[in-house]
């Protein structure tokens, strides 16, 4: 089909009403949102609805587990050395890599990194990428391929206890490829972090702007990832280009309410 030219000064009905321009507009805030100030102002101040946000946590009960090495890694490099020298990486050396840097990677990409106590006995974990209003809408999953001492699988990552758990037990490498168009990187990258939405957790107090918020924060703990893998003298590639529902599937999330956004690549660097 040729492409339709861009129209300037005289919009179709289509550029006009760009579903991306009205969720813009309806997501703006402004003096004018009462109703929202007033939900969030309530979930602010109920004792009993902050001591169900302050655990955000879900799990896989009765599925195998994997308990992760503790630490942070011991990265030794200074900050500026590794902001500068983070590079997105398609050479990965197709070997295995450890238990420990992948703990470390997702340790300090979305582990809890200190406890929150409120007056009303609420008791926050919070964790190494900012939230807005501390309800951490995004899971972190790992789809494994080949790292030693973990059986290959798409897990869970449980930062409440730091371990793995097993959400879709077998290959998932041939369905990741499936689901993109990175077929080298991924069958040479050891493992894949994928970050996911579960909306609800931050509709409920911030409405339509909850998926702006979803965004930011799946960009904070990619980041995070990015400067840990390098930290670590791993490669990491960031990949939005997915296919969404094949994601979704591989991971057994409904696709509306909690859907995979970001995906994080980590292996030993070629050469
Ligand atoms: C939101 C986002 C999505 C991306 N998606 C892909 C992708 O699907 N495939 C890919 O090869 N690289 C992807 N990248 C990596 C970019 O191509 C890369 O960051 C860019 O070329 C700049 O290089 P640098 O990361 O080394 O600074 C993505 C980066 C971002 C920030």
């Amino acid at each position: 089909m040729k492409p339709k030219p861009f129209s300037i000064g005289n919009p179709t009905e289509e550029e006009l009403f760009s579903p991306m321009e009205v969720y813009h507009e309806n997501s703006k805030l402004g003096p004018g949102n009462e109703e929202l100030f007033q939900r969030i102002a309530t979930v602010n101040s109920s004792p009993h609805i902050r001591s169900v946000i302050s655990r955000p946590f879900r799990s896989y009960p009765g599925c195998p587990t994997v308990e992760l090495p503790s630490g942070w890694g011991n990265v030794t490099r200074s900050l500026e050395d590794i902001l500068q020298r983070r590079r997105s990486h398609h050479h990965f050396a197709g070997t295995p890599c450890r238990l420990q840097e992948l703990a470390a990677v997702l340790s300090l990409g979305d582990g809890i990194a200190a406890r929150q106590s409120g007056e009303d006995g609420a008791e926050f974990r919070l964790r190494t990428a900012p939230s807005g209003g501390g309800l951490y809408p995004i899971e972190t999953f790992c789809l494994a391929f080949d790292v030693d001492d973990l059986p290959p699988g798409a897990y869970f990552y449980n930062a409440l206890r730091h371990r793995l758990e097993l959400a879709a037990p077998g290959d998932c490498r041939s369905k990741l490829i499936g689901a993109s168009n990175l077929k080298v990187e991924i069958e040479n990258a050891a493992f894949c972090i994928a970050l996911s939405v579960v909306l609800p957790r931050s509709s409920f107090k911030y409405g339509q702007r909850a998926y702006r918020f979803a965004l930011l924060e799946a960009g904070h703990i990619a980041q995070n990832l990015l400067l840990a893998a390098e930290g670590l003298g791993l490669g990491a590639l960031p990949i939005g280009g997915f296919f969404d529902d094949d994601m979704n599937r591989l991971l057994n999330l409904d696709g509306c309410q909690e859907f995979v956004v970001y995906l994080v690549l980590v292996g030993n660097r070629a050469g």
